[in-house]
């Protein structure tokens, strides 16, 4: 069967990764056009390394916990495709091998003028340069191909999300199964996923607060990802 498992920060809380918007979540400590806009990026350098440094030593610390178990267990019996929202690396780390990170790594950097995206009106050249970090970058880490500083590999808000629309389609057409996981499916285009899905026709969304106005046709199983989804996976294997 294939299934594709769409993910948001409620599948890495219970491994220690706050989610965003609930309370004590990662925004409410911080102003996100501070600390994830290219308007943050170009007033305050160091406050945004320090953030996603932060992220980085914390993420490293953390485990796949038994969602991300249960995921890598079904990969190995069914053709599974996780699309998250996570910028963590544990559905890797449980042994996931088809993962499409639609906000970026978290270990993973490039050059600030990387294909311009960010900043168009900056950069009168492109530079594709990326590369997989093992420590936090740090103000004067520049870009081996052009000399620019080095920054996290995140998609910003304001800037493009690779929604690899091909890609998309196929597995929008051959999708068997459509399980939702953690999200509150509120940031666009990602968010938009769920309506491309309705003609899916076994759907699951597992999250301890649904937004039932979004899941009209889906399964709701309520609860945390670490208790729905090792119970939705025995029964789909
Ligand atoms: N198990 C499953 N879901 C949970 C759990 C849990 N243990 N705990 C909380 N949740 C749910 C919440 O109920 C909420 O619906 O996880 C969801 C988290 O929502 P958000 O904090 O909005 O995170 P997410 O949907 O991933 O945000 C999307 O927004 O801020 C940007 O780029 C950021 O990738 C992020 C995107």
């Amino acid at each position: 069967m294939n299934i594709v498992i769409f993910s948001g920060a409620g599948l890495s809380t219970e491994s220690g990764i706050p989610t965003f918007r609930d309370s004590g979540g990662l925004w409410e400590q911080h102003r996100i056009e501070d600390v994830a806009s290219p308007e943050g990026w170009t007033k305050n350098k160091k406050l945004v390394l320090d953030f996603y440094a932060m992220r980085f030593i914390k993420q490293a610390e953390c485990f796949p916990n038994p969602a991300h178990d249960a995921i890598a267990e079904l990969s190995k019996i069914h053709t599974v495709v996780n699309v998250t929202q996570n910028i963590d690396t544990l559905l890797e780390r449980a042994g996931c091998e088809n993962v499409w990170h639609l906000h970026g790594r978290i270990d993973m950097q490039k050059c600030e003028s990387h294909h311009s995206l960010a900043f168009p009106e900056q950069y009168d050249f492109d530079c594709d340069y990326k590369s997989l970090i093992t420590k936090p970058i740090q103000i004067g880490d520049s870009c081996p191909q052009c000399g620019g500083q080095l920054r996290p590999d995140i998609v910003w808000f304001g800037e493009p999300v690779d929604m690899r629309e091909e890609f998309l389609m196929e597995q929008i057409r051959i999708a068997d199964i459509f399980i939702g996981v953690g999200t509150s499916a509120q940031v666009y285009p990602a968010a938009g996923l769920l309506p491309m899905f309705r003609r899916t026709k076994e759907k699951y969304f597992i999250d301890p607060n649904p937004n039932y106005d979004l899941l009209d046709g889906y399964t709701v199983l309520k609860g945390s990802a670490s208790e729905q989804l090792p119970k939705l996976v025995a029964k789909l294997l």
